[in-house]
């Protein structure tokens, strides 16, 4: 079954299309990621025009490299070669959600396609059933860690997720973006600047100059405001090595995620950890989890880093393993924008 994705929640604009929800066949992205980077922050309404300005180009350009790709001759043939649509529904910025899932309805009702529906977030976690067949066993725990969010998440099934706890103030990439602005290492999405220039501090042992949010509190809740606010009080007391300070942030941020992420896979004994969101493409966090799975005898899935960070390939691998067509039938019928509400 071949299924063509579309992703815009925020401000990358991509799409995809999927074999048998594992085989990548062809994947584009585009981002407004620029324009943000001049103000600072994601402007909601810049996203959207932006998404609006890339959606159809980004179409047209998936639909251009399968056909490259596949020996399949023109468009008509490409579209006929696909089985069903899937679109990103939230969570997310409303209006460059908005964007995606109109072009998704539309391309449904044009091309007289099913539509799948596909929450964001489980969307990260099923980038780790693209590529070879995996021995993904469940019960699984998956750490969710974006930009927006901080989850623990049981997953019994395909379907089945059950919460088990999440950040109840800033998501982990956030908090990275954010030191990494004060450290003024970057303005906007910092994350990845912020632990290449963590590197730089040297194999120093690590100083614990910030403390670990929620550590020891018997629960799956994290809590990253405060360790901010810490990074900020340190850097005002004075003259400051950014490098370290950037290296002594991401350390404490790192443990966290991993103890509570291990302490969820060691109560409930489960035997395969799932990892997604853009934050999973940290390399301490890959590093660390690696050697405590190892440790406990559990299998790791992180996907590979390209696929960590916002994409619609896995947004079409979790409609393949989540295939709900009674969902897709209300959403054709549905002329409103109430299918935001379904997922
Ligand atoms: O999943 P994602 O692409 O977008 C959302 O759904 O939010 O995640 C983006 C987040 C940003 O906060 C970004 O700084 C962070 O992922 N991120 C990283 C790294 N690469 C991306 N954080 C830490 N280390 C990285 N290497
Ligand atoms: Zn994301």
């Amino acid at each position: 079954m071949k299924i063509l994705a579309i992703e815009t929640s925020c401000d990358e604009t991509a799409c995809a299309i999927v074999e048998d929800g594992t085989k990548e066949l062809v994947s584009v992205v585009a981002s407004s990621k620029d324009f943000h980077e001049k103000t600072g922050g994601v402007v909601p309404e810049v996203a959207s025009r932006k998404q609006l300005e890339f959606i159809f180009p980004v179409l047209e350009r998936t639909i251009e490299d399968y056909c490259e790709k596949t020996g399949i001759s023109g468009k008509d043939e490409a579209i006929a070669s696909i089985d069903v649509l899937a679109v990103t529904v939230g969570p997310g910025l409303i209006g460059s959600l908005v964007v995606g899932v109109t072009a998704a309805k539309a391309l449904s009702m044009a091309w007289k396609k099913p539509l799948i529906p596909v929450n964001h977030l489980v969307g990260h976690i099923y980038a780790n059933f693209l590529g070879e067949p995996s021995d993904i066993a469940f019960p699984a725990v998956c750490l969710l860690v974006s930009g927006g969010h901080t989850d623990l998440v049981l997953m019994k099934g395909h379907g089945d997720l059950v919460y088990l706890g999440g950040t109840l103030d800033d998501a982990a990439g956030e908090s990275f973006d954010k030191v990494a602005r004060m450290l003024g290492i970057s303005r906007y999405l910092g994350g990845a600047v912020l632990s290449q220039k963590a590197l730089d501090c040297g194999n120093r042992g690590p100083a614990k100059l910030f403390p670990r949010p929620m550590l020891d509190q018997d629960n799956y809740d994290f809590s990253f405001s405060g360790l901010k606010t810490a990074v900020k009080r340190y850097l005002d007391g004075g003259e400051r090595d950014i490098s370290c300070t950037a290296r002594e942030f991401e350390e404490a941020a790192v443990e966290v995620l991993t103890a509570k992420t291990m302490k969820a896979v060691n109560n409930f004994g489960i035997k395969s950890l799932l990892v997604g969101g853009g934050v999973s493409a940290n390399n301490r966090l890959r590093e660390n989890l690696k050697s405590e799975t190892e440790k406990a005898g559990v299998k790791l899935f992180i996907p590979e880093p390209r696929l960590c960070t916002d994409n619609a390939v896995y947004i079409a691998a979790a409609a393949y393993f989540n295939n709900t067509t009674k969902v897709s039938e209300e959403i054709r019928a549905e002329p409103s924008l109430n299918i935001m509400g379904l997922v």
